[in-house]
């Protein structure tokens, strides 16, 4: 399973690509907001970055619109995905987008049903917010099981990107499914690495190590 952050701040997202376990990011513009960058330039600064996917969300409602903020966008590198909201406008721009050759995130998927359309479409990726979907008394995973086995019906190429992932249990349960990619906030994917049995083994074995006196050297 692919890991993208979902963020744009930079310092966490050089932190995370130090370790090679980075393989892309996700934007949007509430993140955007929050960093309180320009977001040309540090969307263009993720990319450079990182060499996988970056998605970039247009925010215009518009067919036409979404066109030409997306024509912006993917100038900025390679490695851009756009990203699109899951309304008609949407789906018809990741049509039209990819069959350009250039990579769509459709975003904001909360059914199964959004998620075949998005397919259909031709999207690179898919984003069910599973978060958002437990916070309304739903269950997200759920979602993601139902994408998973739609797409495996048909054989989709779409990948299924795991968004809005609030914990780690999130990102087990989307290994567990086969979801394809989750994208997580940078504290998430760091927690995944915390094991209290770990930092209890490392104790003893520094303990033990210290009364022989010795020197790795
Ligand atoms: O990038 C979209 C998504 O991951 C949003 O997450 O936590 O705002 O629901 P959240």
């Amino acid at each position: 399973m692919k890991f993208f952050a979902d963020t744009a701040e930079i310092a966490d997202i050089k932190e995370l690509a130090s370790t090679g376990l980075l393989d892309g990011v996700t934007t949007n513009p509430s993140l955007i907001a929050k960093s309180g960058r320009d977001f040309m330039e540090v969307t263009k600064e993720i990319c450079a970055i990182v060499d996988g996917p970056v998605s970039a969300e247009v925010v215009a409602l518009d067919h036409e619109g979404m066109m030409r903020e997306a024509e912006i966008l993917r100038k900025i590198a390679d490695n851009v995905a756009i990203k699109v909201p899951l309304t008609l406008d949407g789906l018809k721009t990741c049509k039209a987008l990819t069959d350009d050759g250039t990579m769509v995130n459709v975003t904001l998927c909360f059914s199964a049903n959004q998620a075949l359309l998005a397919a259909k479409a031709g999207a690179t990726f898919v984003s069910p917010f599973v978060g958002r979907h437990d916070d309304n008394g739903l269950d997200g995973m759920q979602l993601i099981r139902d994408i998973r086995q739609i797409y495996d019906n048909y054989l989709f190429d779409t990948q299924i990107l795991v968004a809005s992932v609030r914990h780690v249990m999130h990102v087990y349960e989307a290994a567990m499914i086969g979801a394809d990619i989750m994208t997580a906030p940078p504290s998430v994917i760091k927690a995944l690495v915390k094991h209290v049995l770990t930092d209890k083994g490392i104790e003893g074995f520094l303990a033990d190590w210290a009364k022989t006196g010795q020197k790795i050297s």
